[in-house]
């Protein structure tokens, strides 16, 4: 296909070439979202509409530009993440698909928010974040760009705490549909996705055995029982660090031992937050670990280890591999940070499999579809995806699994609806 000059900031288009095999291998795992496409290319629901997606730039989410695209909106596209782009997969949005695209792996900060300010440029109808980063520099920097947003989508939790709390304030400007709230998308995205993934990027940054290791988990929700559970399998002995009483319980209750970080920081030899919040593991922490410790952060932002805090103690650091540096500590201990603390799955790794972003994806699709439709009767408010739209998402992932499950009989369904009947 004819390379065009569609405006945009990708390493090289010369790997647009690689990157089409790339997202063509992993639109085979993405069948929910391929049948949305199908639809979307004949009914053309986002016509006329601009939308302004600030993701994870992988083959998966190429998948989802090239969806909303055959649904007639004009996409522009930038990373949620410095580490997180798949470069490839950018030059070939560009070159074969003509979706502007603003995005580069290990892009500086500046460089980050002039690739947000560049899709913005295009005045989106509708914002589509992993993170809330565009709702935020539109309500910091950018007003002018409300009257003309329909509303937004959001892909993860830390992005739903935060618009959670700007509507919370009565500060937030357009609704928003929390995404990430999904069944079908925390369930499997966030534990079964970030459980391999996180495991991936640890693994294949450092080649370090896992089997019979100390493995500590910091934060026991959805992400975090998928990494204590995929850590479990590979043979680790898994320790969790909660905040969360119930949670902690039921990492108890899940065969896990629970303790305080202070105590794992002695034992532990791998670590990895991912909890949402900030500085959870700190100087303190670092100082007891076991030398060769490896740590890193499965979490949205890069907040959750204290690097600024490591690096006052340490009185060295080099970078010894591909995202891996060593921090030698006053005691002669060497600590391994993984990513530079940004999330070691995107970062290391390839992100989650298209298996599961598949369903993520298509409730992307959907939510952008509703919010197209219902938009501006809404308040500006964080809504949840429609119960409607969930199932059938989950129902058409089952049937493209070839899993047929049972339907209630009347009998059944008046049971369950009535009061009066008991034994
Ligand atoms: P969650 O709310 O289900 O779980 C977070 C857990 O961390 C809670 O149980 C909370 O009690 C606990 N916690 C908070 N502070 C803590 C502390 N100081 N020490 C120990 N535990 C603490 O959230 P989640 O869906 O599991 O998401 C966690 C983070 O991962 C978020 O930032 C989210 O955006 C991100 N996320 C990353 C990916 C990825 O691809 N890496 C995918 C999905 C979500
Ligand atoms: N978040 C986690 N994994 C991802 C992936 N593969 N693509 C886009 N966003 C993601």
């Amino acid at each position: 296909m004819a390379m065009t000059m569609t405006k945009s900031d990708v390493r090289d288009l010369g790997l647009a070439e690689r990157g089409k095999l790339r997202v063509e291998y992993a639109a085979q795992e993405m069948p929910v979202l391929a049948l949305i496409r199908e639809r979307f290319e004949r009914e053309k629901p986002l016509s006329g509409m601009t939308v302004a997606a600030c993701l994870h730039v992988t083959s998966e989410t190429a998948n989802l530009a090239i969806t909303l695209k055959a649904g007639g909106a004009d996409v522009y596209i930038c990373a949620s993440n410095p580490l997180s782009t798949q470069d490839d997969s950018a030059a070939h949005l560009v070159a074969h698909h003509q979706i502007p695209t603003f995005a580069i792996k290990g892009e500086d900060n500046d460089t980050y928010y002039q690739h947000i300010n560049a899709v913005l440029d295009a005045r989106p109808n509708i914002t589509m974040d992993d993170g809330a980063d565009t709702v935020s520099v539109i309500h910091k920097d950018r007003r002018d760009l409300v009257d003309n947003i329909v509303g937004g989508t959001e892909e993860t939790t830390t992005g739903v705490i935060r618009l959670r709390s700007m509507e919370k304030e009565g500060v937030l400007l357009y609704p928003i549909v929390a995404v990430n709230d999904a069944d079908t998308k925390h369930l499997f995205d966030n534990r079964y996705g970030t459980g391999q993934s996180t495991i991936d990027g640890m693994i294949r940054a450092t080649n370090r055995l896992v089997a019979g290791k100390t493995f500590v988990v910091c934060g026991y929700g959805w992400c975090g029982r998928g990494v204590a559970m995929r850590a479990k399998g590979l043979g680790a002995h898994v320790v969790v660090t909660e905040i969360d009483p119930t949670k902690a319980i039921e990492a108890v209750l899940d065969g896990f031992q629970v303790m305080s970080i202070a105590e794992a920081a002695r034992i532990g030899d791998f670590f990895c937050t991912l909890t949402g919040n900030k500085h959870v593991i700190r100087p303190e922490h670092f100082e007891v670990m076991k030398d060769g410790a490896i740590v890193a952060n499965s979490g949205h932002f890069d907040i959750e280890l204290d690097l600024n805090g490591l690096e006052s103690i340490s009185k060295a650091r080099r970078h010894v591999r591909d995202f891996v540096d060593e921090y030698t500590l006053a005691n002669g201990n060497n600590i391994y940070v993984l990513g530079e603390g940004r999330l070691v799955n995107l970062a290391a790794a390839e992100g989650h499999p298209s298996g599961v972003m598949d369903m993520s994806f298509a409730n992307q699709a959907l939510a952008s579809e509703w919010m197209v439709k219902n938009g501006k009767s809404l308040e500006r408010r964080v809504y949840a995806v429609p119960e409607e739209l969930d199932k059938r998402v989950a129902r058409l992932k089952l049937e493209s699994m070839r899993i047929a499950i049972d339907k209630l009989t009347p009998e059944q369904e008046e049971y369950l609806n009535s009061w009066t009947i008991g034994t």
